[in-house]
This record gives structure tokens, sequence and C-alpha cells, in this order.
């Protein structure tokens, strides 16, 4: 199967501190993968290898068929706009309306003129369901409009490959089901490959095809959602367990 995704023995450290330990996994194409474990397990630290924040110093990284260790900076630039990014605490610009924030990525990347922009933005609204908020401010919308105004932006360059780091965070459960409807529809009627970061249960239930367990630094399990759900291996058990305490066991 076709891998947007190739990860091998890599290993990471920050100032001197191991944070990633010997990790392998893959993320097939047309599929959305959800990264999970306990806070601090590493998740975000392997988005950053993954989007060539943090390099690679031991093992492999392959992104879309490119190898990170053996790339040029043209090569990383022409990858960069094939990948879309939703930041942990990304927050949009308070300064600019919607509209303008979500032509952001456009204006950087492309040579468009005007009227396409702001075409292209009117669909990425249409998309998340936020055409009434195209001339409203970020102060002005509900946490649950941000989130998929952000969305919006971070899909604007319709990117093959999609990151979303804990997009469900702080949201009520409505929002947070249209939210991954909305991520659903992206992989469904777009074709894109999506990777979930996530400590929500209902958004793993609902989106994910694959699991990859993370466990300080160590992947504990890599296979589909229901074989995690079955998983015997403690920590896997324990966390399904916590979360689904804490969520009112909404799976
Ligand atoms: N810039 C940094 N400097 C020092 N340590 C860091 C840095 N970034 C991350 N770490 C450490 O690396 C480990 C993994 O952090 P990471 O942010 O990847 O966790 P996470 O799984 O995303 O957690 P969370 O669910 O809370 O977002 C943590 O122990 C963290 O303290
Ligand atoms: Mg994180």
């Amino acid at each position: 199967m076709d891998k947007v995704i190739d990860v091998q023995r890599l290993y990471g450290e920050i100032e001197g501190v191991q944070i990633l330990n010997d990790v392998s996994f893959s993320a097939l194409r047309g599929e959305v993968t959800a990264i999970i474990g306990g806070s601090g397990s590493g998740k975000t630290t392997i988005m950053r290898h993954l989007l060539g924040l943090n390099p690679v110093q031991r093992g492999y990284v392959s992104v879309l068929g490119r190898n990170l260790s053996d790339i040029t900076e043209e090569e990383q630039r022409k990858l960069y706009q094939e990948m879309g990014v939703f930041f942990q605490d990304g927050a949009l610009l308070n300064s600019m309306s919607v509209a303008e924030n979500v032509a952001l990525p456009l204006k950087h990347q492309g040579n468009l003129p005007d009227e396409l922009t702001d075409d292209i933005v009117r669909m990425k609204l249409r998309l998340v369901n936020l055409e009434e908020a195209y001339y409203l401010y970020p102060s002005q919308l509900s946490g649950g409009m941000l989130k998929r105004a952000a969305l919006a932006r971070s899909i604007a360059m319709d990117p093959p490959l999609l990151f979303c780091d804990e997009p469900g965070a702080g949201l009520d459960p409505v929002s947070l089901e249209s939210l991954d409807r909305l991520i659903l529809d992206l992989k469904n009627l777009l074709g894109m490959s999506i990777i979930l970061i996530t400590h929500e249960i209902s958004s793993i239930m609902r989106t994910a095809n694959r699991i990859i367990f993370l466990d300080k630094g160590t992947v504990l399990f890599e296979g589909s959602t229901r074989e995690a759900l079955k998983s015997d291996i403690p920590e896997i058990a324990d966390f399904f367990a916590a979360i689904m305490k804490k969520q009112g066991g909404t799976a």
C-alpha cells in the first residue's frame, strides 16, 4: 500500500534529553492515522520531525516519498506546499478577518490573482460551513467556529497531506462531532491523508482508520482502531479506560 509517511528507527533528543526512542510507523494514503498517547509521550515532537522542523539526526523519515535526510531546500519548499498543518495552539491572527486569515497561505505561496484567491477562500469557508463568518474577526467567533476557521486556513492550498494536532481540544461534544465530520469529509470527498493527534475517544472512534500508540517516546502499538481497542497491552488498555471514564464512555 501507498505510504504517505514512513518512519524507521527514529531517535530524537532535545538539549541532550532523549525524547523519541526508536520510533517506527507508517501512514497510508487516503486514511486517517491517529497518533495517540499520554501527555508528554512525544506526539507533537514526532509531528515536528515530519514537518522538517526538528532535524532527523538518527533514523529515516520519508514524507510523500521524500527522504527528509536527503532533501534540498527547493524540494522541502515544494513539500511544504503539499502539507497542511493545524498546530496544537495555532490561533488565527486577531487583527485580520476570517477571510483574510484563510487567504494568508494563498497570498504567501502563490501569485494568484485577488479574485481567484477570494473564490478559493469562499469555497473553503463553505466547506467548513462558515460562510457567514467571512467578514468577522476571530474575537467574534465561538470556540468551534475558531477551530473550523483554522482548519479552513490549513486546507487553503488543497494539501494532499494534513496534520492536525489536537484540533478538538476544548470543544463541546456537538462542535467536536462537526469537526470530526469535517475531517471525514476531507478524507472521503477530497481524498486527503490525515495525521490526527488527539485525546478524544469519540474522535478516534469516528475518524481513525489506524492508530499509532506512543508511550514515553516509543511506539507500543500500530494497527487498526479495532485491534487497538481490544489490545491487552496494559498501557493501551489503561489509556482507553482512562479517557473513556473522563469522557463519559461516549464510545
Ligand atoms: N523544546 C523542548 N525542550 C525541551 N523539552 C521538550 C521540548 N519539546 C518537548 N519536550 C519534551 O519532550 C517530551 C514530549 O513532548 P511532546 O510535546 O512531543 O508531547 P505530546 O505527546 O505532544 O504531549 P501533549 O499531549 O501534552 O501535547 C516531553 O517530555 C516534553 O517535556
Ligand atoms: Mg502535543
